[in-house]
């Protein structure tokens, strides 16, 4: 079936608007209200286009494409339309732009470039709303900005399910409101404040921190659980500021949980939590103390080929299911090398009540499934119990909470000896023979499998001191390209961390041992080939979107 749309034919299928249709073709219908993951409202009017034969202009949003319709998107009685809309739009919308967040990604801003004459004939006094509500714990609310396109109302009755948000009152007097008494309270809340197309739902935790053209964003993986949601870092100074959605149709749709934008970035700046510097234990392992002291990579090395060399084959090697693909087959061939055993483990870690049946998933890892199909082990109760009756002397221990494990203090206590490779202090960091601090996920390149067997790609969004760079992969904001040094803006802070891939690679090569591999990249191509059969496969196979394992 068939559309013209500005005089191009465009195929479409049955129940497609002409919205969808234009869409597809890669033609620009500007759009409020309408949104491709909700139902259509058809409220805000912006989308008036000129159809053949029809007395008057029609929606596109709403309005289904025809066999043989002929649609007129640019004719000057559409832009007039568009140019009355938009001035109707804006006669009570406030000057807020200069101290908006939203400025610089908002749509009212651009349409008012786009589609608006620039002239307002309205001199009155604009109506005056409440500029501060709290309608949640995450989500802040500018009455005055609001444009009615009721998306946030429909989110949260549709996707999130929890009817929430409404309409109050009538004409210029309409606003949004929550239950008296309730407010807008649930795992997906945050969601609405993307989907607002102007800044009247602002998020509580990035409000005021920076304008959007000071930051850089990059493309990156929710490490929250298994689902592993498509997400665009937004950093400034160096420090993660925002994770937004990144629309994955595989994956996640268009949306993110909560937990999933506040938590797991919380404490990745965190001078006190995150480890700053390799550090060797300066005396014997004494229960208790925390006697260690910092020292240079090569030193904390060293010491790390020491352990190994006399503890090698009774080292229980425990990788993590938060670590990438390429650090954890990094650990099992080191491990392999050393010992001729690949038994390395991955502590899994379950919360059912997390679960849902939106996005949320009970394994709350992001590659567990990844560490199954390397051929990782579950680390389980009895082979914990077998550190305590000694068959374990000494361990290696890779990007783990110890917190997770119930008494960890008490399997530990006959450990001879312990490398630890981690990014935050645990319950046992203190009493690491050698501690090396590992990068977090937002500073590596790398790759997750989610639990549906899609290979999703991390990018580093942060740098820490000594940056792993792929040509062209770091995305750089206006700041950090023109900032002069002495701008306090460029100033931020750079962790002294490393991936895991090539802590592992040095303490190989200080043990005489060469692994072919240069960069996270060369691990990848590597460890498709060996674990997963894919011959000539890199970051460009996995592409933007996740490749799906067979
Ligand atoms: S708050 Fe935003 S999303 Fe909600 S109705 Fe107003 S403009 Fe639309
Ligand atoms: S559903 Fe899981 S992967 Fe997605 S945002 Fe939430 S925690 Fe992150
Ligand atoms: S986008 Fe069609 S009426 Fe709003």
């Amino acid at each position: 079936m068939k559309i013209t749309i500005d005089g191009k034919e465009i195929e479409f299928q049955q129940g497609e608007t002409i919205i969808q249709a234009a869409k597809r073709a890669g033609i620009e219908i500007p759009h409020f209200c309408w949104h491709p993951g909700l139902s259509i409202a058809g409220n805000c009017r912006i989308c008036l286009v000129e159809i053949e034969k029809a007395p008057k202009l029609m929606i596109a949003c709403s309005t289904l494409a025809q066999e043989g319709m002929v649609v007129n998107t640019k004719n000057d009685k559409v832009v007039k339309a568009q140019n009355a809309v938009m001035e109707f739009l804006l006669i009570n919308h406030p000057l807020d732009c200069p101290i908006c967040d939203e400025a610089g990604e908002c749509k009212l801003q651009d349409y008012a470039f786009k589609y608006s004459t620039g002239i307002s004939r309205f001199d009155e006094e604009k109506n005056h709303k409440e500029k501060r509500v709290e309608l949640g714990p995450n989500v802040m609310f500018d009455q005055e900005r609001c444009i009615s396109c009721s998306r946030c109302i429909r989110f949260c009755d549709e996707i999130a399910k929890e009817p929430q948000l409404t309409f109050v009152n009538r004409g210029e007097k309409v606003t949004i409101e929550t239950f008296p008494g309730k407010s807008l309270d649930n795992p997906y809340s945050m969601n609405v404040i993307e989907i607002c197309p102007v800044g009247a739902l602002t998020s509580r935790h990035f409000r005021f921190k920076s304008r959007v053209w000071d930051m850089s964003f990059t493309d990156s993986i929710c490490p929250g659980c298994s689902r592993g949601c498509n997400t665009i870092i937004g950093v400034r100074n160096n420090e993660i500021l925002r994770i937004e959605p990144r629309e994955n149709q595989n994956v996640n749709q268009w949306w993110l949980c909560d937990y999933g934008r506040l938590e797991t970035i919380k404490n990745t700046n965190n001078r006190e939590k995150r480890i700053t510097s390799p550090s060797i234990l300066n005396t014997e392992n004494i229960i208790g103390t925390e006697n260690q002291i910092q020292t240079d990579w090569d030193e904390a090395i060293g010491n790390t080929v020491a352990i190994l060399t006399s503890y090698k084959d009774d080292m229980l090697f425990v990788g993590s299911a938060y670590s990438t693909l390429e650090d954890n087959y990094a650990l099992m061939k080191l491990a392999k090398t050393l010992t001729g055993r690949e038994d390395v483990f991955y502590i899994p870690r379950t919360d059912e009540s997390f679960g849902d049946d939106i996005l949320r998933k009970s394994d709350m890892t992001p590659n567990t499934q990844g560490c199954k199909l390397l051929g990782m082990k579950e680390l389980t109760e009895e082979i914990l119990a077998e550190l305590k009756s000694k068959k374990y002397k000494s361990v290696f221990w890779m990007n783990n909470d110890d917190s997770l494990i119930a008494n960890a203090k008490e399997y530990f206590r006959d450990v001879e000896t312990n490398i630890q490779v981690l990014s935050y202090h645990g319950i046992l960091s203190s009493r690491a023979n050698v501690l090396l601090p590992l990068s977090i996920y937002a500073e590596i390149n790398g790759t997750f499998i989610n639990f549906e067997n899609y290979i999703q790609r991390l990018k580093p969004a942060m740098t820490t001191i000594e940056q792993e760079r792929l040509i062209g992969q770091y995305e750089m904001s206006r700041l950090d390209k023109f900032g002069a040094p002495n701008d306090s803006w460029t100033q931020g802070t750079k962790f002294n961390a490393r991936p895991g891939w090539k802590i592992i690679k040095a303490i190989a090569k200080a043990m005489n041992i060469e692994f072919d591999f240069e960069n996270s990249e060369e691990v990848f191509s590597e460890l498709c080939k060996e674990k997963f059969g894919l011959d000539n496969f890199d970051y460009d196979s996995v592409g933007s979107s996740g490749y799906k394992l067979k």
